[in-house]
């Protein structure tokens, strides 16, 4: 489908914005987690909080996830109306996949207890926190982008 020359609506009014907010909030907690775990050192009471957290992210970020992805949404607007981030917008589209087996792996060996390495995993826990947040910094440069599009001029 052409772009048009109408504002694009890409999102749930208000919903998109108010879910990154909720995303950031949540990667904050588990942030200040990772930290206490570097700074007082693995105990199951720490450990289990934080695969509440991991948790807690995973599926606010699936629901986000199917609402970015459905047809018509977002990532099918961003596609119309910025073609030329096709290469950018396949990429986000395989993180969301990504991002799922990770934090479903972590979120089972912290529940379980089972880690091995506090150190690996800690190191795993705050390299996918800064790509989530990266991830999501990028949509929302692009969205700016969308909605500051310029249909071109006809003579
Ligand atoms: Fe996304
Ligand atoms: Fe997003």
């Amino acid at each position: 489908m052409p772009a048009t020359d109408t504002a694009p609506k890409m999102v749930k009014k208000g919903a998109w914005i108010s879910e990154h907010d909720a995303i950031y909030k949540t990667l904050m907690k588990i942030s200040r987690g990772v930290e206490r775990l570097g700074a007082n050192g693995v105990n199951t009471r720490r450990l289990k909080k934080l695969a509440g957290e991991v948790e807690e992210l995973r599926t606010t970020l699936e629901r986000h996830f199917v609402g970015e992805e459905r047809q018509g949404g977002l990532f099918d607007r961003l596609e119309e109306i910025l073609p030329e981030q096709g290469g950018t917008l396949g990429r986000l589209r395989k993180a969301h996949a990504d991002f799922a087996t990770r934090l479903k792996a972590m979120h089972h060996e912290l529940r379980d207890g089972a880690v091995h390495d506090a150190k690996a995993l800690t190191k795993q826990l705050a390299e996918l926190v800064a790509a989530v947040l990266d991830h999501e910094r990028i949509e929302e440069r692009l969205t700016e982008r969308a909605l500051n599009w310029v249909p071109p001029k006809r003579d």
